[in-house]
């Protein structure tokens, strides 16, 4: 149903240079040039130069179709079904399957990732140490007349469309809502200038009927476990989190080296406000993610040169601040000027296009889009949305982020188990540095419970910190030390040895940086059968 264009990618381009080069057998060369040439042709053949969708799509009788031969259809319809749960029929199910082989034999098997299958149920704490307790929200709007809730940013985005597309729009609001549309996205996450933007350009309810202003909505669906009901806990709302509570049994079985790739599938669960069209945005769906560990000083790939000349539309947040267009380049030339701010993030980039394009997208209905800073998930320190064009518009199916060190290091501090990487240091360096020495048995009869936060909290002064505090010890004879609980105690000179001294340093510890290339499965329905022309499609 779809063709492989690149069935693969690398090597007819490899395999002819090869074979020219050891001046093989001439036949066998003007065999491996026909396969390229047919690969090439294949490949103009699926980017023609279009924006627009086909002509003749008809995207309600489309999903007609996909509900008719059951690729998916509403959950438990026979008793009304609820918005955002859908099943699949046994050609969803073939679809998939094809897509989850498809995405493992493109990232699992040819970069040697290690894979693994979390629990979905999640504990609390570890929600609430990755920030998805307190930050996964999206904004809502209440209907003020029905009741019914909107995802604010979707309300405003519309109606920026319909003023866009209106014959009777004045021009000036019309180039409003064009250089408006590309900040929506950044809107976002910032209530106030969303609701400031909304009130300028009079959203309403679909019926027409006012809103009250936005508020966050939690979009983890929550629930308790074991009979006492007292372990309170989440369903999983990504994968991700399942990787970075085994980072420490990942990092020994990949024999302490990175960087080291770990990819999961499996189910994720969003209490999305308003589930949008189809397959789209729903509430439970499949997620294929990849979790690639890599040392924050050192964020080259060794196999970019791979990918470096691989076509990309980047939509950069400057671009659309600025409501210009996105650029075309390579990847390699985008990584060089800085547009893209690594070799790693700029490779998960391109293989996610090659992925994209080897399950039958068109290149040229492609972009990636960069966050605007406020739109950024609590954790990501960059990211680039893969967006697919669709009778919908513009719609994400892939997420590429940089997420720092921020998931192991909240792990880390949460539970106090050391989540980090290890790199010997050849030859080992000499260094002056000051530590701090607690006295135990006197911070233990000054503190007592809370004697371990501060032993800890002195064990981990750097050295400029532990120099600082010896200073404030001799000059005003007490310290205020920030305990591991963070709680303040009051530290005396005969509490701790304040020590300067020569120290030999043979390994480095690190906490990796994450690179995440992650995917919702079901994204692609919609947008792969818009192109078919296969004869079960009709
Ligand atoms: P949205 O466009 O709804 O704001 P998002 O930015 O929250 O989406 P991410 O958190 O980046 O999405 O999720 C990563 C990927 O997971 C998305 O690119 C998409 O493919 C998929 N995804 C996210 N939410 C859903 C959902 N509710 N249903 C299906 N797939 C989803
Ligand atoms: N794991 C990425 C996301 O959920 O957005």
């Amino acid at each position: 149903m779809w063709i492989n264009i690149y069935p693969d990618h690398i090597s007819p381009y490899d395999s002819c240079r090869t074979l020219k080069e050891s001046k093989a057998d001439p036949a066998e060369v003007k065999v491996a040039v026909n396969l390229l040439k047919s690969l090439k042709k294949r490949l103009e053949e699926a980017q023609p130069q279009h924006t627009r969708l086909d002509a003749g799509f008809n995207k309600a009788s489309f999903e007609d179709l996909m509900k008719r031969r059951f690729f998916y259809g509403l959950s438990n319809d026979i008793y009304g079904g609820v918005a955002g749960l859908y099943d699949l029929g046994p050609m969803g199910c073939a679809l998939q399957a094809n897509l989850l082989a498809q995405w493992r034999r493109h990232f699992v098997l040819e970069e040697q990732m290690l894979e693994v299958e979390a629990t979905i149920m999640t504990p609390e704490p570890v929600l609430k140490a990755s920030g998805h307790v307190d930050r996964f929200t999206d904004l809502m709007c209440q209907d003020t007349v029905t009741g019914e809730n909107y995802r604010a940013d979707h309300l405003l985005e519309a109606v920026l469309e319909k003023l866009i597309e209106a014959k009777d729009t004045p021009s000036e609001l019309r180039e409003k809502a064009r250089t408006t549309i590309p900040l929506v996205d950044g809107l976002s996450g910032d209530k106030e200038n969303l609701w400031r933007v909304m009130q300028e350009f009079d959203v309403r309810s679909p019926t027409g009927n006012p809103l009250s202003e936005p508020v966050d909505f939690n979009l983890m669906f929550s629930t308790s476990i074991g009979p006492s009901g007292n372990v309170k806990g989440f369903l999983r709302p990504e994968t991700a989190q399942g990787i970075f509570t085994n980072f420490k049994r990942l990092y020994e079985f990949n024999n302490k080296r990175l960087p080291m790739a770990v990819a999961q599938i499996g189910k994720a669960f969003r209490n999305e406000i308003a589930p949008r069209s189809g397959l789209l945005r729903v509430r439970e769906f499949t997620m294929a993610e990849v979790e690639h560990f890599i040392d924050p000083n050192d964020k080259s790939h060794k196999k970019f040169s791979l990918v470096k000349d691989v076509q990309m539309n980047l939509y950069a947040a400057a671009d659309q601040e600025h409501a210009r267009k996105p650029t075309v380049t390579t990847i390699g030339e985008a990584v060089a000027s800085g547009m893209v701010a690594n070799e790693t993030i700029g490779y998960y980039m391109a293989r996610i296009q090659l992925f994209l394009v080897s399950v039958g997208m068109k290149a040229d209905r492609v972009r990636f889009r960069q966050h605007l800073s406020t739109e950024m998930a609590h954790y990501a320190t960059d990211c680039w949305d893969a967006e697919c064009f669709t009778s919908y518009g513009w719609i994400e199916c892939v997420g590429c982020a940089d997420r720092s060190a921020y998931d192991l290091t909240c792990h880390s501090k949460a539970t106090g188990t050391e989540l980090q990487a290890q790199e010997d240091i050849i030859p080992p360096v000499v260094k002056t540095v000051t530590e701090a020495v607690p006295n135990k048995q006197l911070v233990g009869k000054a503190f007592r419970k809370e004697a371990k936060f501060v032993n800890d909290a002195l064990a981990a002064l750097d050295s400029e910190s532990a120099a600082a505090m010896g200073s404030a010890l001799e000059t005003s004879g007490k310290f205020t030390l920030k305990g591991t609980d963070a709680n303040d105690y009051d530290i005396t000179p005969e509490m701790v040895s304040v020590e300067t001294k020569e120290k030999k340093f043979t390994v480095r510890n690190y906490t990796p940086s994450v690179v995440e290339p992650s995917f919702g499965i079901g994204t692609f329905y919609p947008i792969l059968f818009i192109d078919c022309n296969c004869k079960q499609c009709g």
